[in-house]
């Protein structure tokens, strides 16, 4: 404790990314210890443009553990809070800061309480996942200040998966694979990173907010109706995705991106189609994903060979991948297909990165109404405002320390 008796506080500030899944983790064999039926692969998301930061801090001054999620506090008496919180006390060690020269011993964790100040880069109102990013990003901040080792590989990742399945997979960066185990203690239920973003470095990603008006099944009880009611969910986990995870495998080692658009899309579809087998069914695609759906195959159909990817998670919203070379071809069908909203300006429609902007010569919202028709686009009907606006971003890292 404080050497002179008087009041102290040491803090950790780290940064985690969101992910999206290319093959979908969708059921669950443990609901507690949150085991998935199958192994899943994600892309990490580039930090700068999607992540948490947050700032985990202890003093004996505090009187309890408490949570502010974008500048609101949120209880931490559920019970994913709980255990996340408990495995990590479990495993704090002896610490000395060494910015104030306080030393904390493993003994001084089990009473001191914690502070958690968590915010998102992106407006969680896009319905953009932001539970994966938030749980990875709590794991690993508090695993920094209590000076935590894993002591098998991937122990992070089990405890992070306690918080949100998929936020096992935004420990690490680039491309992610979630095994999904074997063991009934689900210490084998790990994220392995398979490349680092840099090694598959001329893919490029843009996400489609999809305005939504209506309130969406979440993930965690779309999935548990899921397991419930859908036969296909079943035949997936057993027969289709093993493969799927050793293709996929191979398209990334071999950064063959005609492989990895097609075993993404065609994931993406069939995680629908199994929302669609579920009693009730569940729709989280709209008629503005659908288009987007359209938009991207009639181009590759186009052209005889996969140009971009799409996916879909528990949500409108569409994620699609591209090869660099063709990203601007890709904004030009996007900003074609979807003009921005009425009065809205071009750098609150097309936001993170600018490079496929400039790649497509774009630089003011004049620009986007004299774009040529793409040749197997349909006549440009006069709708404006479908999508909320583009993100456009990469591949990047996993967690990390932010001093
Ligand atoms: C469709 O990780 O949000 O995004 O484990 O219940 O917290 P819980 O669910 P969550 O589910 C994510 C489902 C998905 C697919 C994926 O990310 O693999």
């Amino acid at each position: 404790m404080g050497t002179d008796g008087s009041a102290w506080i040491v803090s950790r500030t780290a940064r985690a990314p969101s992910n999206i899944a290319v093959i979908k983790y969708w059921g669950k064999r443990d609901e507690d210890l949150i085991l998935p039926l199958n192994s899943s692969i994600s892309v990490t998301l580039d930090p700068n443009d999607l992540s948490a930061t947050t700032t985990v801090s202890t003093s004996p001054d505090f009187d309890a553990d408490r949570l502010w999620l974008n500048d609101k506090e949120v209880s931490l008496s559920s019970h994913r809070y709980v255990s996340c919180l408990k495995e990590l006390r479990d495993r704090a060690t002896d610490v000395k800061d060494e910015k104030t020269g306080i030393v904390i011993t493993k003994e001084d964790w089990k009473h001191l309480k914690l502070h958690i100040v968590s915010k998102n880069n992106f407006p969680t109102a896009a319905g953009l996942a932001s539970s994966a990013a938030g749980f990875a990003c709590l794991v690993f901040t508090v695993a920094q200040l209590m000076g935590i080792k894993e002591s098998f590989p991937g122990e992070l990742s089990t405890i992070a998966r306690r918080g949100s399945g998929s936020a096992c997979r935004s420990l690490h960066g680039g491309f992610v694979k979630w095994e999904m185990g074997k063991r009934d203690d689900g210490k084998d239920s790990i994220a392995v990173p398979l490349a680092e973003h840099h090694e598959w470095d001329d893919l490029r990603i843009v996400i489609c907010v999809v305005s939504s008006r209506q309130k969406e099944v979440s993930s965690t009880s779309g999935m548990q109706e899921s397991v419930q009611t859908s036969p296909l969910l079943h035949y997936r986990a057993k027969e289709v995705v093993p493969k799927r995870i050793t293709e996929m495998e191979e398209a990334l080692s071999k950064r063959d991106f005609s492989s990895f658009a097609k075993l993404t899309c065609a994931d993406s579809n069939q995680f629908h189609a199994t929302c669609l087998d579920t009693s009730p069914p569940i729709f989280y695609m709209n008629d503005t994903s659908r288009r987007i759906i359209g938009l991207v195959e009639r181009w590759n159909k186009s052209e005889g060979s996969p140009q971009a990817a799409y996916t879909f998670d528990a949500g409108p919203n569409a994620v699609i991948f591209v090869p660099q070379k063709s990203g601007g071809a890709l904004l030009h069908r996007l900003l074609y297909e979807f003009p921005p909203p009425e009065g809205m300006n071009l750098s609150s429609y097309v936001v993170g990165s600018t490079e496929l902007l400039e790649a497509l010569g774009i630089d003011k919202l004049e620009d986007i109404r004299s774009l040529e028709r793409p040749i197997e686009s349909p006549k440009r009907d006069e709708g404006h405002g479908e999508l909320a606006y583009l993100i456009c971003t990469r591949p990047g890292n996993g967690a990390s320390l932010c001093e």
